[in-house]
């Protein structure tokens, strides 16, 4: 099959969650002529393995840039899920019922105190409850739970139908969209970007957003001193459980304890993650993987017990060395940006990368929020002289 055109003023390579809202915000500030190409299907991989939890507080342990990041993304959600289903008509069923993060041991109970206390001190909402409040909160927590914190302000989303939303908006603006197409090369000649090589042909362009998920370390960046930063791919497996005739409504928060989590869905299915392996890029299922889930979900909830379980599947997260995301302009290297490595938070960091990304690319604004994430940080992708 012949290229659509050899030609775009930006090329963005991946198509998961990253690169699809990338590609809307730039065709929302006007720049006409988006190609976004993906090496399989759009939103296949670790977008739709996620289980959309929008939980920066549930999970932190201090107030760093990278939570102050997820938190702004967190809080742009709202905009998001309202302006997709204004463009598509699809509801993203963004849920703001709240996280609960449960303690079932000394060490938990450690850890949510600390948790509590530094995030009053920072002043963000966050509850302390008693076993008693969670249990009447969500009656399916087990009986062995020794304290709890509720964000009212960690919310979920469903991830699935976000990557539809986010599918459809492109295509109603006009993004071009290659599939099952390989990038294998970035050409930089005289100091700058001048276009990517694919599986199906050279396309001329001066910008390329490198958001290829785990696979990211694969293009080659060609006449740069040094390769892409390392992306690796970090395996998590996931279960699904449904609650709708066994016990519909058994769950309407997301509920974590530091070993795992469930996730209720409107439609009744209860999703439980995760593991997290290195195990390249291999995404089996395994007794082992499953095993630890339903143990960590049944010290959340014994109830689980009780419901079918009716899928399984695994997502490889891809992650830097220091597990933080790679966003923005390579210095070095005009017209080369960079927004993988999002590790954990695909989903949860996309509409803040999608707005810094396209402040960066369409206003030439590199904001000070992604001072932290610059590819910069490792060793340079410096031209070679
Ligand atoms: N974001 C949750 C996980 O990666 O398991």
């Amino acid at each position: 099959m012949s290229l659509p055109t050899a030609t775009a003023d930006v090329v963005i390579i991946g198509g998961g969650v990253i690169g699809l809202t990338i590609a809307r915000a730039l065709a929302l500030r006007g720049i006409s002529d988006v190609l976004l190409v993906e090496r399989a299907r759009l939103g296949k991989e670790a977008s739709s393995a996620a289980a959309g939890m929008l939980a920066p507080q549930a999970e932190a342990d201090e107030a760093d840039d990278f939570f102050n990041l997820c938190c702004q993304s967190r809080d742009l959600y709202p905009t998001f899920a309202a302006a997709l289903r204004e463009e598509t008509g699809i509801d993203c069923e963004l849920d703001r019922t709240g996280t609960l993060y449960l303690a079932f041991t000394d060490h938990d109970q450690g850890e949510i105190e600390h948790r509590y206390d530094w995030q009053v001190r920072a002043g963000l909402t966050v509850q302390k409850l008693t076993p008693a409040d969670a249990r009447t909160l969500e009656p399916c927590i087990s009986e062995s739970v020794r304290g709890a914190l509720k964000f009212p302000d960690d919310i979920q989303v469903e991830n699935r139908r976000l990557l539809s939303a986010l599918i459809q908006a492109n295509e109603k603006l006009g993004v071009r969209v290659m599939t099952a197409s390989t990038v294998e090369s970035v050409r930089i000649d005289c100091g700058r970007v001048q276009g990517v090589e694919t599986a199906r042909g050279f396309i001329s362009t001066e910008q390329v957003v490198v958001s290829g998920g785990a696979w990211s370390s694969f293009i080659k960046i060609l006449n740069a001193a040094s390769p892409n930063p390392r992306i690796e791919p970090v395996k998590g497996q996931m279960v699904c459980f449904d609650s709708t005739d066994v016990a519909p409504n058994l769950a309407r928060h997301v509920i974590y304890s530091p070993r795992g989590y469930l996730v209720p869905r409107r439609d009744g299915r209860i999703l439980s993650g995760s593991t997290t392996e290195q195990a390249g890029f291999d995404k089996e299922v395994t007794g082992a993987g499953v095993h630890s889930i339903l143990s960590n979900a049944l010290e959340i909830s014994p109830r689980i017990a009780d419901l079918p379980l009716i899928g399984v599947w695994a997502g490889l997260r891809p992650r830097a060395h220091d597990s933080l995301p790679v966003l923005g302009p390579c210095e070095q290297i005009p017209g080369l940006v960079f927004a993988t490595g999002h590790y954990r938070n695909g989903i949860l960091l996309a509409p803040i990368t999608g707005e810094l990304i396209a402040d960066a690319i369409v206003d030439n604004v590199v904001s000070a929020a992604l001072n932290a994430f610059s590819s910069d940080r490792f060793t340079s992708v410096g031209v070679n002289p």
